[in-house]
This record gives structure tokens, C-alpha cells and sequence, in this order.
């Protein structure tokens, strides 16, 4: 089935609504290598049933309670070193969406949404494409549990856990994309500055001693991140360290 959402100006004006799907990362790719989906198209489904999640892990999610979806953007303007501002667009939307009903959202580098106390209840995979040295497409793949009430791994949440009410997926979704498109454009007019600014203000952890893991545990404060989105710690012995996605753990 296709829908198109009005109010945006290219972002969800295709959207392929499936009722099944294995992961919508992957169909994404599938299309747009077919050259089936344009910029702005979505991906969404209400079972996902072999979602992909970061590190090589899945990604679960309970048939129709929660949000599943990818869409497709082609920022040309950005070289594969500036990828990680794309993270920020996306975990700041994310957050723009959710701040406004629920306390305490913050972004967990890179980019999953936690409820500071709760854990964690949305998840980003973001998949860039290189060529001619910039991102020809990014598949950007939003996993976010709205209804969902029991989970097989602790420190997960969701909306509905977090509220103690149902909410309307479809709903959440449509403000999702707008404030994504919002933040979007904003980037392409060149304000990385100001969204990264932001990030680090909603940063999980940022500023506060906590344990971390990078082959030893050690006790490290966020400091920030670096132009390529490395995660900087400083530890106890005053050494500023930066780290690369899989190359440290959060304890
Ligand atoms: C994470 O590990 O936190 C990222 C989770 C991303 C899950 C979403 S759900 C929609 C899209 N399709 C996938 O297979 N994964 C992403």
C-alpha cells in the first residue's frame, strides 16, 4: 500500500506501508539499488521480522505496538567525514518529538533515544552509500517502541511504559518525519554548528564520572565529540581519550 504525507515538503511523499517485512534497512537498499526509491521515500512496516540492529545485533520489536521504518536521503553535500552529522539530524528530531510528551530524553552516543533513568527505547541504523567522495544515499532506519509493554532485555523502554498510556503510532510517525525533514534542511543550510551544540547538551552521560569499557574498565567523563563524531573521554589519570563506535562499552 502506498501513502504520502502532506506537510512535508519531500520527505514521506512515498511511502510503501507494509504489513510484513523482513528489515526495512534492507528492502530500502534492495530498491534503491533497483532504482525503485527516490529521496524522501519511507519504508514502513508494522512487523518487522528480522530487524537489524548496530553492532550486528537484531533489532526486536512486537508486531504493531511499536514504530519501524527507513527512509532514504541522498545528502550529496556532505564528505564521508562529516557522515556522523547526519546522526546528530536524526537523534535531535528524534528528541524533538519525544521531549515534548516525556522527561528526561537523551541521546546515547552515537544515537540511540534513552530515558535517563529507564533505558533505552529507540534505536538508529544509519547506512551511507560513498561515491565520488561524498554520500550518495543514506538509509536511515528508526526503530522506536511506542506500545510495547514487556521486553526480553532490561533497561528497555518505552512511550507507553514511560506514560502509562497507549499512543498512536501512525501519529508519532507523521511528527517524526517533519521534524526530520525540519532538521534536514536545516543542515543542508549549513547550521552543523548549532545541531551539534544541541547534541552534546542532551548528551547521555556528558560531564558526569561514570564506568566505561575499552578492553579495560576504566572511570571516564564525556568531554564531547570530535568533528568525526568520536566519542572524547577523560579518564581519572587526566588523559583525554576518543573513541570510534565499537571501540568502547558503556558500563
Ligand atoms: C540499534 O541497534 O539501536 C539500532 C536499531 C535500528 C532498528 C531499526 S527498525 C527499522 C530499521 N530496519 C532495521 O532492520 N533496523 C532499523
Amino acid at each position: 500500500m502506498h501513502k504520502i504525507l502532506a506537510n512535508t515538503v519531500f520527505l514521506g511523499k512515498d511511502i510503501h506501508y507494509l504489513t510484513e517485512c523482513h528489515s526495512t534497512n534492507d528492502l530500502a537498499a534492495e530498491m534503491v539499488k533497483s532504482g525503485k526509491l527516490a529521496e524522501g521515500s519511507i519504508i514502513y512496516t508494522e512487523n518487522q521480522t528480522n530487524g537489524r540492529g548496530q553492532r550486528g545485533n537484531a533489532w526486536w520489536s512486537e508486531p504493531g505496538k511499536n514504530l519501524t521504518f527507513s527512509l532514504i536521503l541522498q545528502p550529496h553535500f556532505l564528505i564521508p567525514s562529516e557522515q556522523f552529522q547526519l546522526n546528530v539530524v536524526i537523534s535531535l528530531a528524534v528528541l524533538d518529538v519525544l521531549s515534548t510528551y516525556l522527561l528526561d530524553i537523551k541521546v546515547k552516543w552515537p544515537n540511540d533515544i534513552v530515558q535517563n533513568s529507564d533505558g533505552k527505547l529507540g534505536g538508529v541504523l544509519i547506512e551511507n552509500t560513498i561515491r565520488h567522495a561524498s554520500i550518495e544515499y543514506s538509509i536511515v532506519g528508526i526503530g522506536l517502541n511506542i506500545n510495547q509493554r514487556e521486553f526480553k532485555f532490561p533497561r528497555t523502554t518505552s512511550m507507553g511504559l514511560l506514560s502509562g498510556q497507549d499512543w498512536d503510532c501512525w501519529e508519532i510517525f507523521k511528527l517524526l518525519v517533519r521534524a526530520i525533514e525540519k532538521r534536514y534542511i536545516e543542515l543542508k543550510k549549513g547550521n552543523a554548528n548549532t545541531q551539534k551544540k544541541t547534541y552534546l547538551a542532551n548528551l547521555f552521560r556528558m560531564e558526569a564520572w561514570h564506568s566505561y569499557h575499552d578492553g579495560v574498565s576504566f572511570e571516564g567523563k564525556i568531554t564531547g565529540i570530535n568533528p568525526e563524531g568520536k566519542l572524547m573521554i577523560l579518564d581519572r589519570e587526566g588523559t583525554f581519550k576518543e573513541y570510534g563506535f565499537k571501540e568502547i562499552r558503556f558500563l
